[in-house]
């Protein structure tokens, strides 16, 4: 199965440093987002990526080829184990298509079309970092051969949050996975139908293109996903699928430190340090 990673986004809540850096290399620790994506869809047995990707965003495009000089450099002085999770990469097969303006997430779907063909596809939103035991994408996978429609990964969130997130409601067919009866994009708290928020992994039929291409003659700037899925669920059933694991905002600021402090609490090579770090901040700062 392919996978389309849609990383057009302009990451306007990380400026000024996404001027210049994309801010799916914007890392945590020092691997970037977009590559706990990458290893996710890689542990789930998916080895087809396709970015889309906008002007400005080539650093993308290099991070995951081979560089030479640098191969070279860290061989020379021994150290060619630094990129060892890096160049398990290079054998992958990656393709990158141009979104040239910014319509929207089901704009950038739209796009993958050709490349994606007649088959069912995975789409992975790198700003949701999913940390847990068996990979999500490898839980929504299972979902799909087992049942055979299209499924979206859901958590539940506080009631504030709502606003920020596709929010679905429906009947449970079996543990953590439930048919979608309503969807909504983003709504009011009080318009919505649950707490049920989408959460960035989608397993999808191609059936969704003609729906998105309808979409993308609608009114409105940006072309949602979120409303192509609706228009689908009068077709054929849509699951949810309440997934296994932690998952963290790396997308917004305070979701970027929110990742930052927990992954640096359970490496290995960071975890005593930060543990005394927040302890000893805690104490002197009363907190
Ligand atoms: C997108 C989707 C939304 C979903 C969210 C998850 O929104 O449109 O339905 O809940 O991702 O992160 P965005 O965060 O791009 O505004």
């Amino acid at each position: 199965m392919k996978i389309v990673f849609p990383v057009a986004g302009v990451g306007t809540r990380f400026l000024p440093a996404t001027k210049e850096v994309p801010k799916e290399i914007l890392p945590i620790i020092d691997k970037p987002l977009i590559q706990y994506a990458l290893e996710e869809a890689v542990q789930s047995g998916l080895a087809d990526f396709i970015f889309i990707t906008a002007p400005g965003k080539e650093a993308l495009e290099r991070y995951f080829a081979p560089n030479r000089e640098l191969d070279e450099f860290l061989k020379r002085h021994r150290k060619a184990h630094l990129l060892d999770g890096l160049q398990e990469f290079y054998r992958k097969n990656f393709s990158y298509i141009r979104q040239e303006q910014a319509l929207g997430f089901g704009h950038a779907i739209a796009l993958a079309e050709k490349a994606v063909g007649d088959e069912a596809f995975a789409i992975s939103l790198p700003d949701d970092l999913i940390l847990s035991e068996r990979p999500a994408m490898a839980q929504m996978l299972e979902i799909y051969e087992k049942y055979r429609s299209p499924v979206i990964a859901f958590m539940e969130v506080p009631r504030a949050d709502i606003p920020r997130y596709g929010i679905a409601a429906g009947k449970f067919i079996a543990e953590r996975v439930f048919q979608i009866e309503k969807l909504v994009e983003k709504p009011a708290i009080a318009d919505a139908p649950s707490n049920f928020a989408v959460i960035g992994r989608y397993i999808m039929t191609p059936d969704i293109f003609p729906l998105l291409r309808e979409t993308a003659h609608g009114a409105g700037a940006e072309i949602q996903l979120t409303d192509a899925v609706i228009q689908l669920m009068k077709k054929r059933r849509v699951l949810g699928y309440f997934f296994e694991g932690r998952r963290f905002d790396a997308g917004t600021t305070l979701g970027y430190i929110e990742t930052l402090i927990h992954v640096a609490l359970h490496r290995e090579d960071t975890r005593d340090f930060t543990r005394r770090l927040l302890r000893d901040l805690a104490k002197n700062e009363k907190l």
